[in-house]
């Protein structure tokens, strides 16, 4: 057993895995500039004030979830690692005045997030998402716009059967009283709740239809609908957001019992399920309109939606229906010595190939030239650039490794030669 191991919950990506990682943030980034979005980055951690009172003092992430960084002076500000990132982008908005900028502002951030959960398949401590938020435009065409571009990178990544599940949550005018009807309802069932639910009752009745414990399955399902309390405008926004979502070929599925795990939502609520995975908790993705997060946040009263799709998910769909594993690229070249010893050549001719754009890799340790092709085979170069006596004369050998041809060439010309190769070939990053 190695003395230390990764920590519970958090894996590391080893190049197998990161490969793919990477072939989903080549088509996040293509999705996001094809529909606007520019990327920024924000801290890993924030004041934990910004969490409480961005995603809600009574959820989930907050509560159970929240990885607390312990204060290294009594005075020192509290922090917490990001849970997600729309909390902090807002945070950034309203920091830098991005409501002076042309509306609306999409943004997007991928990177890790960070979840004190009970790790699980598809359940881990630091996990990744691709988050993409716009600020400053209240829908509902765009509510429309924003479910159809997730849903676009499942599709592009590979994911077969990608369900979407919209619901409206109302807002500041019709959740109160549906608020006060669900209270109504759980405070008949108190004796039947769970503490913890018991306690979010007071705080946020809401929280108790997104419960994972077990015993509320029954309750829940049997609670007052928010879609029969809402209000005209939300009704009406909501239509149009299903409206729209028909017109751009986007299926989906009203689920009316679909409320979000945060506190900061209003009317529109979606999530991603592969098709049969609903209700496992087990999203691929999800977002909505978080009308006021801006203005809780410090900032002026902004509309704005966005989502979040967790890359570790959609990595491990991948893997169930056998999509096919991302191949790295071979080097074009590997360059190989006659000299054992003269690792110093070795690594000249490679710098300069390298400096001229190309993937090649040098032998650099001491061994005999058959061991050094060897290995050149086994990654699957195209050619190898073999040095010898005849570098006194400025040339060196050029092999090719697929045709199994051979012949002379001046250092000089190497460079443009191999380029020459490449293009007719897939080799390097
Ligand atoms: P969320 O539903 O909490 O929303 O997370 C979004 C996605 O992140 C989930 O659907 C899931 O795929 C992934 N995810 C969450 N927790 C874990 C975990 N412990 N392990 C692996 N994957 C996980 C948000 O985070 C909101 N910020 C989305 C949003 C953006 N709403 C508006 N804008």
């Amino acid at each position: 057993m190695p003395p230390f191991r990764a920590p519970r919950g958090t894996r590391d990506l080893l190049p197998d895995i990161q490969a793919g990682f990477g072939r989903l943030e080549t088509i996040a980034r293509s999705l996001s500039a094809r529909y606007g979005f520019r990327q920024i980055e924000i801290p890993l951690f924030e004041q934990t004030a910004v969490f409480e009172r961005g995603i809600g003092e009574a959820t989930d992430v907050v509560e159970k979830e929240l990885f607390r960084i312990a204060p290294r002076t009594e005075e020192s500000e509290s922090w917490a690692l990001r849970p997600e990132a729309t909390a902090g982008i807002v945070r950034a908005f309203v920091q830098h005045g991005m409501h002076t900028w042309p509306q609306p502002v999409k943004l997007t951030v991928m990177g890790p997030m960070f979840r004190y959960d009970r790790p699980q398949a598809g359940r881990y401590r630091q996990f990744w998402q691709w988050d993409a938020e716009v600020m400053g435009d209240p829908g509902p065409a765009v509510d429309a716009e924003v479910i159809e571009m997730g849903r676009r990178f499942y599709v592009e990544a590979g994911v077969p059967d990608v369900q979407v599940l919209v619901n409206s949550i109302g807002d500041a005018a019709c959740r109160p009283a549906y608020l006060a009807n669900l209270k109504t309802y759980f405070s008949r069932h108190a004796a039947e709740l769970p503490e913890l639910e018991l306690r979010r009752l007071e705080l946020n009745p809401l929280r108790l239809l997104d419960s994972k414990d077990p015993d509320m399955t029954a309750l829940v399902a049997a609670a007052p609908r928010i879609a029969d309390s809402l209000c005209a405008a939300c009704a009406a926004h909501f239509a149009a957001v299903r409206a729209h979502l028909d017109a751009v070929g986007v299926p989906y599925r009203v689920e009316p019992s679909l409320v979000r795990g945060l506190d900061y939502y209003s009317r529109t609520a979606f999530e991603y399920y592969r098709r049969g995975a609903e209700g496992q908790q087990q999203a691929l993705g999800g977002g909505g309109r978080y009308d006021g997060l801006v203005e809780l946040l410090g900032g002026r009263a902004t509309p704005a939606i966005g989502f979040a799709l967790g890359l570790d998910r959609v990595l491990l769909a991948l893997e169930e229906v056998g999509g096919e594993a991302v191949r790295e690229a071979a080097p074009l070249a590997i360059v190989a010595g006659a000299d054992p010893a003269d690792t110093v050549s070795r690594l000249r001719v490679a710098s300069l190939l390298r400096a001229e754009g190309l993937s090649v890799r040098a032998e650099l340790a001491v061994r005999k030239l058959g061991r050094q092709l060897e290995t050149a085979s086994k990654e699957h170069a195209h050619f190898a650039v073999i040095i010898g006596d005849e570098l006194n004369d400025g040339n060196v050998q050029l092999k090719d490794l697929e045709a199994g041809t051979q012949r002379l060439v001046p250092l000089a010309d190497l460079a443009r030669e191999l380029s020459r190769a490449a293009k007719s070939h897939h080799h390097g990053p």
